[in-house]
């Protein structure tokens, strides 16, 4: 063994002689309430856990940087997107429905966060695998997070919770079809794709503005399992996404992802033929070709999981001059969502936390609470402690304004059910997904159905075809197999609304 020329102290900083034996009155006595540095230990062990994040709480992380390599000032005037800009990141992947200790390789969307620390900011992508989402509207999101988690009774993943909650929500079709694909189920961070799916919007320095989508394209190439190989996979290691991107970074083969852009003018939205705003739509490439921006590579891993990676906070509100987001309903309530999960998670003052801590200066007037280990307020004059002052104290900058949203309307709950849930899943079905893809897509929803009640799995495949019917036939055809092979036990108990706590175990 090494030798540890570091001395033991107390937290408080004091030598500390004996870290094996506690204070007891006599050999065999009892212990002594004088024996504070052992309470000291023990209150420690029981507060070393923090809430996990109530979704995405499986992640795996890294260090890395952001390289801009095109000229796309006339979009926008943000400094981290400038030509030959390098900015330090930090790059969280995640599942969605596990907790912090699940299985690494399940089927799940695959969270994708990037903090980019520029010198106007941190500017945050929290986006996923996917370029679309379950729900277009924020008032289903815990709902459909509740079919995810675990039922409330049996403490199990529900199936049926699943697919009762897709078949009344058809917006859920188009990103149901990627999950069930071989998209789905990706074997580690670095052969997936990222995607700020959300349409945001840039401003240049004439005040325009455009609306964009962010894509990140692995170039270490797709790589999925299949529903087995997780399942053997699993069996030997449930941390294989930590292991293969802790690894590659270890041995020098930094994972890279390219860059681009999709574009579209601020009044084109009114007439596009689909909403752009709509999270459940893709911009189809034929219409926005994808525009090269850049890449970004990670390089360095953390050098302690629980202060770098747990201890992130990502979101979407952390944007920075010539960056901003859209009228997209689910983007508008992440802005306010994240902030406020990151305030109970990790405390008032978490941006203060080295990680999430700006590399520029940072000048505001929030003032004491919790977490505030460095002063909150720094003016550079303790009378500058409210504003506007006479104190020399920070002063707004106008120059950060953006341009005004020029799209707007009468305040009112509109109906967002009058969407199009169907065509853009039907060029997906139709012009994407090969042959085989479709077999493995409609053996991997089948495989999920059996214990999920048969009006539940109707009400689905009258969805699938209005898809399409090769959609519906194909399902069919793997659940009559799934019935034929004896793995389908549908539940017996009714699924209606006065009986909402009696499905069983599935
Ligand atoms: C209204 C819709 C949504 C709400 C209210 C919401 C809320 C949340 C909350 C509260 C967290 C936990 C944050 C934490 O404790 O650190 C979270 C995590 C996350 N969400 Fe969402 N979310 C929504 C939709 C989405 C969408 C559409 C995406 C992707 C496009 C997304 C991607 C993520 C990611 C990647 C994380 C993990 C961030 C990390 O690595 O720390 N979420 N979400």
């Amino acid at each position: 063994m090494a030798d540890n020329s570091k001395k033991l102290t107390t937290t408080s900083g004091a030598p500390w002689p004996n870290n094996q034996d506690s204070l007891t009155a006599g050999e065999r006595g009892p212990l002594l309430m004088q024996d504070y540095q052992l309470i000291e230990k023990l209150a420690h062990q029981n507060r070393e856990r923090i809430p996990e994040r109530t979704v995405h709480a499986k992640g795996w992380g890294a260090h890395g940087e952001l390289v801009i390599t095109e000229d796309i000032s006339k979009y926008t005037k943000a400094k981290v997107l400038q030509k030959g800009a390098k900015s330090p990141l930090i790059a969280r992947f995640s599942t969605v429905a596990g907790e912090r200790g699940a299985a690494d390789h399940e089927r799940d969307v695959r969270g994708f966060s990037l903090k980019i620390y520029t010198e106007e900011g941190n500017w945050d992508m929290v986006g996923n695998n996917t370029p679309v989402f379950f729900v277009r509207d924020p008032y289903k999101f815990p709902d459909f997070i509740h079919t995810q988690k675990r039922h409330p009774k049996t403490n199990m993943r529900s199936p049926t919770a699943m697919w009762d909650f897709w078949s009344l929500s058809p917006e859920s079709l188009h990103q149901v079809t990627i999950l069930m694909s071989d998209r789905g189920l990706p074997t580690s961070p670095m052969h997936m794709n990222g995607y700020g799916s959300h349409t945001f919007s840039l401003w240049n320095d004439e005040g325009e503005r455009f609306w964009v989508k962010f894509h990140f394209k692995t170039e270490q190439g797709h790589e999925h399992y299949t529903n087995d190989e997780a399942e053997e996979v699993t069996g030997k290691t449930r941390e294989g996404y930590q292991e293969r991107l802790f690894n590659a970074i270890e041995d020098g083969k930094f994972p890279r992802w390219k860059f681009q852009i999709q574009i579209m003018p601020e009044l084109e939205a009114e007439q596009c033929d689909f909403n752009p705003f709509d999270l459940t739509k893709v911009w189809p490439h034929a219409d926005y070709p994808p525009i090269d921006v850049g890449h970004f590579e990670l390089n360095r891993n953390p050098e302690n999981y629980f202060a770098e990676i747990e201890n992130v906070a990502f979101s979407p509100s952390n944007i920075v001059p010539g960056i901003s987001w859209s009228p997209d309903r689910m983007l508008q309530a992440r802005i306010f969502s994240y902030a406020d999960a990151h305030r109970y998670r990790l405390g008032t003052h978490y941006d203060q936390i080295p990680v999430n801590r700006p590399k520029c200066p940072v000048h505001h007037y929030h003032k004491d609470g919790e977490m505030n280990v460095y002063g909150g307020i720094k003016t550079g004059d303790p009378n500058a402690y409210y504003e506007p002052n006479s104190f020399k104290g920070p002063v707004e900058v106008p120059e950060a304004q953006e341009p005004p949203l020029r799209i707007s309307g009468d305040a009112d709950r509109y109906n967002h059910r009058k969407e199009d849930d169907y065509s853009q899943v039907r060029v997906l079905f139709e012009k994407v997904l090969e042959d085989d893809e479709k077999e493995r897509l409609f053996m991997n929803i089948a495989g999920t159905w059996g214990a999920v009640p048969e009006e539940i799995c109707e009400r689905q495949l009258a969805e699938f075809k209005k898809v399409h019917p090769d959609y519906e036939a194909g399902v069919r055809k793997a659940w009559e197999k799934v019935k034929a092979d004896g793995d389908y036990k549908p539940n017996a108990a009714p699924v209606t609304d006065k009986t909402p706590q009696t499905v069983p175990a599935e």
